[in-house]
Formats: C-alpha cells, sequence, structure tokens
C-alpha cells in the first residue's frame, strides 16, 4: 500500500469534504477582523484548495496563495480560473519561504500552522514577519488543545458519501498528532480506488504561539476562539498580530 504525503490525494476532495465548515460564514468574519486596518494586499499562507485566497479577493484584497502542497495548488488554480477570481498561486514551504515582495497582511487559516513542526514554528513567524510591511498584520488560527484531547487524539472520522468515503486514523503524539487519510473514491466504472497519505500535526498552545510572535517582533493584538467563541471550549484559536 502505498502512503503519500499529506493532500496529495485529499486536494481534490478537500473543500468538498469540508463543506460542513461554513466557508461563508467563517471568511466574512475573518474579512471583518481584517477590514478594521487599512490593508490592500495579502499572503495566504497554507492557501489550499484557495476557498479563504478566493473569498479576499472578493472582499476586495489582491491575493496571493501559497502552500507546500503541488495538488492543492493545482486545484487552487484551477478554481480561480473557473470563477474568475484573480490571484497568484505560488508552491512553497512557509518554514522557508522569501520574497522581495511586501504584503499589507498575510493569513494562514484552517489549521495550516499546526503542520509547521516545534523547531521550525519561530522560522515561519521570521519568514512571515519579513513578508510583512510595517504595521502589518498577520491572522492566523490553530486547532485547539482542546479539540485535540476532546476530538483529535485516537479516534477514527468518518465521512461516508456515495462518490467518496473519507476516513482518518488519528494516533496521539507526544507532541501532537498522527492522522492516517484513507480514501475510497468511486471510478467511473463504480468501482471504488483506495488512496491512503498520512498528515501530521503538531498541538500548539496559546502560550507558545503568543511566545513565538512576541520573540519575531510582533505585538499581540487579540486571540479569540472560532468565530469569536470562548477560547478555552472552542476548537480552534485565531490570533490577531500586528508587526
Ligand atoms: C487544512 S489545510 C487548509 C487549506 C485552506 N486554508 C482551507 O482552509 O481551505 C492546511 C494547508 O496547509 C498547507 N501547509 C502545510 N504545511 C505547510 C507549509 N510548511 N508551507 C505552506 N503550506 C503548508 C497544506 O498543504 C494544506 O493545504
Amino acid at each position: 500500500m502505498e502512503r503519500k504525503a499529506a493532500y496529495a490525494n485529499l486536494a481534490k476532495w478537500f473543500e468538498y469534504l469540508n463543506d460542513d465548515c461554513d466557508y461563508e460564514n467563517w471568511s466574512q468574519y475573518l474579512i471583518e477582523k481584517l477590514r478594521a486596518f487599512p490593508l490592500k494586499n495579502g499572503l495566504d499562507v497554507g492557501c489550499g484548495g484557495g476557498w479563504f485566497t478566493r473569498a479576499f479577493h472578493r472582499a476586495g484584497y489582491t491575493m496571493t496563495g501559497l502552500d507546500v502542497s503541488a495538488e492543492m495548488l493545482d486545484f487552487a488554480q484551477a478554481q480561480a480560473v473557473k470563477e474568475g477570481a484573480r490571484g497568484e498561486y505560488l508552491l512553497g514551504d512557509i518554514t522557508k519561504f522569501r520574497t522581495p515582495k511586501k504584503f499589507t497582511f498575510v493569513t494562514a487559516i484552517n489549521d495550516c500552522i499546526n503542520y509547521i513542526p516545534k523547531n521550525k514554528l519561530s522560522a515561519v513567524m521570521k519568514n512571515i514577519k519579513n513578508a510583512l510591511t510595517k504595521g502589518g498584520v498577520l491572522l492566523f488560527d490553530v486547532s485547539s488543545p482542546c479539540k485535540f484531547r476532546n476530538k483529535i487524539a485516537n479516534t477514527v472520522s468518518v465521512d461516508d458519501r456515495d462518490d467518496v468515503t473519507y476516513m482518518s486514523f488519528n494516533r496521539e503524539e507526544q507532541d501532537g498528532a498522527t492522522l492516517d487519510v484513507t480514501l475510497f473514491v468511486k471510478r467511473p466504472d463504480g468501482a471504488y480506488e483506495r488512496l491512503d497519505e498520512t498528515h501530521r500535526q503538531y498541538l500548539y498552545t496559546e502560550e507558545e504561539l503568543t511566545a513565538a510572535l512576541t520573540e519575531n517582533g510582533f505585538t499581540l493584538l487579540e486571540v479569540t476562539g472560532h468565530l469569536g467563541e470562548d477560547k478555552t471550549t472552542s476548537d480552534r484559536l485565531v490570533f490577531l498580530a500586528q508587526k
């Protein structure tokens, strides 16, 4: 059985399988946060299939999407063309990202930072800071420690649909979790093809992320839960910081 890198198979199905996350409401909530600042152009780190990148473009910002997965980026580019949402899409790893271009804001929405190994978090914050203009804004979220404890660690999640079945077997690790993801995708002849990939995610506390921000020259403006929920019980921690 061949196990591919995270999102190699899932890329085509990610936004479809996530249709219950209410991307519309979620992106509007984030856009309202951005609107508090005079922002023009943004870098969406871990843009994946590009849902948020396109939503920020529709809200009037000039957008660049960055992702380490070529398959996610292919999906994002095709979808942007389909929806007539202009934007630049770059294949790259935020742990090594350098750019001569400056952005007035950077976003990393829906767990991208959970994929960053602990020893690379500070480098990521530094690379983001270097990509921002002075006064530039960073808006990102992570899956919260309580989500890891209650919904990820040593669980199995399943989404069974007619055209695709998603299964994720999640093992707790000392610093996060390993997710073995299997998809069964229906082929035109009615048979199902099995596809496997592995995701490694890291659990970050509010304190660890706050330290990484402040030691890299950011001012932390707020930490909230998902869509303004109570951050002690929410599935997400949402950080707003300024260079
Ligand atoms: C859960 S997906 C979210 C995608 C998108 N933001 C969305 O919500 O639809 C996380 C994304 O982060 C990307 N990612 C993980 N590590 C990364 C890295 N080091 N540099 C850039 N992107 C990364 C993954 O490839 C994936 O597309």
